[in-house]
């Protein structure tokens, strides 16, 4: 078992084991659990046993539930339970059951206590922690939210077990995309054979990636500046998502994304980090994309959260860990798609 310890005003833990789930427990008396249809039984059940929560609400899986018309069905279950502020939320499940259940928590009542149990990679390296909240709306993804911390995260590695392995490699993406940022050490991890269901070696890879991402939102909750580096291959992968309407999950997305920052990264005088992009997309093993253009993906990058009133900025690194913030000349993103869009046919 790890514990990470995440800083700043609410400060909390995030618990990093096996055999989590049963021995869950909050020192609430109501209990809310929200959890997503496609969620395995016994994962249920055994958080049911454990906090005997006495509303439970059960979503549309991925992202299917991070939409205002299920929200008002999760808050109406809340207020139809006559609960109360010194209530609790569990959010169980991957990224965006986290994310829904996080905000339904910030906004009932204005503000009631929230507990994470991610169960997928994705969410235990990257979206149960920091606090980010929030649903989209038909016009983009996450334009309602909050930042609203839990109080506790459990990260149980004995639920990644019945991950399809392409899902635990697209949550890959993030500890991938933690070890270019930050810690260096996570690349050859993540690319190891050791690093699957079942391996001893598994929690303490994911721990220290989440020690990442732990360290960057105690410095910087609410993304005044450094939180921005996680974004490092998000803002291609958005556009990617976007553009393909979502057969490029997220993490398949950030794959492909990390790769055109590090070209650009290389075009803009930083080290080649192009070798270890690649050799993430060939572990990884990402749906091909459709054949695309630089006007395809370009007004979506363009629509980028880091875009200020004088353009787009791209997190990029010098060298391994150390990233930084750019705007990019419109010439240089151009070049560097069109070798992205080579390196991508060939490698597939
Ligand atoms: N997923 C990026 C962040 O939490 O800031």
């Amino acid at each position: 078992m790890r514990s990470i310890e995440v800083g700043g005003a609410q400060s909390y833990s995030v618990e990093v084991g096996s055999g989590l789930l049963p021995r869950l427990s909050v020192p609430h008396k109501q209990v809310a659990l929200i959890y997503p249809a496609d969620l395995p039984a016994q994962f249920v059940e055994q958080v049911q046993a454990a906090l005997s929560p006495i509303v439970m609400v059960e979503v549309p899986a991925r992202d299917g539930c991070k939409t205002l018309a299920v929200l008002s069905g999760v808050l109406s279950r809340l207020a139809q339970a006559n609960l109360t502020r010194a209530c609790a939320v569990v959010g169980l499940g991957g990224g965006a059951v986290t994310d829904l259940a996080g905000f339904a928590a910030a906004s009932y009542l204005r503000g009631v206590a929230y507990y994470s149990v991610p169960t997928t990679l994705l969410g235990m390296v990257d979206a149960a922690v920091g606090g980010k909240t929030g649903v989209n709306l038909p016009e983009g993804k996450n334009l309602v939210g909050a930042f609203w911390p839990p109080r506790q995260v459990w990260a149980d590695v004995d639920t990644l077990a019945t991950l399809p392995p392409a899902t635990f490699r697209e949550g890959a993406a993030e500890a991938y995309k933690h070890g270019l940022i930050a810690d260096p050490s996570l690349l050859a991890r993540v690319l190891s054979p050791d690093f699957a269901p079942g391996q001893t070696s598994l929690l303490h890879t994911i721990a220290d990636a989440i020690a990442v991402k732990a360290g960057v939102v105690t410095r910087d909750l609410t993304e005044q500046g450094e939180r921005a580096h996680l974004n490092f291959g998000h803002t291609l992968a958005h556009a990617l998502e976007a553009v393909t309407h979502q057969a490029a999950t997220h993490g398949e997305a950030v794959g492909y994304g990390m790769h055109y920052a590090a070209l650009l990264s290389r075009e803009m005088g930083g080290q080649d980090l192009a070798p270890h992009t690649l050799a993430f997309l060939k572990y990884q093993q990402p749906k091909a994309l459709p054949t695309l253009s630089f006007e395809d993906v370009w007004p979506y990058m363009a629509r980028d959260k880091k875009a200020d009133a004088e353009g787009v900025r791209f997190v990029l690194l010098h060298d391994l860990a150390r990233p930084y913030l750019a705007r990019v000349p419109s010439t240089v993103l151009r070049g560097a798609f069109e070798a992205w869009v080579e390196d991508v046919r060939s490698s597939a």
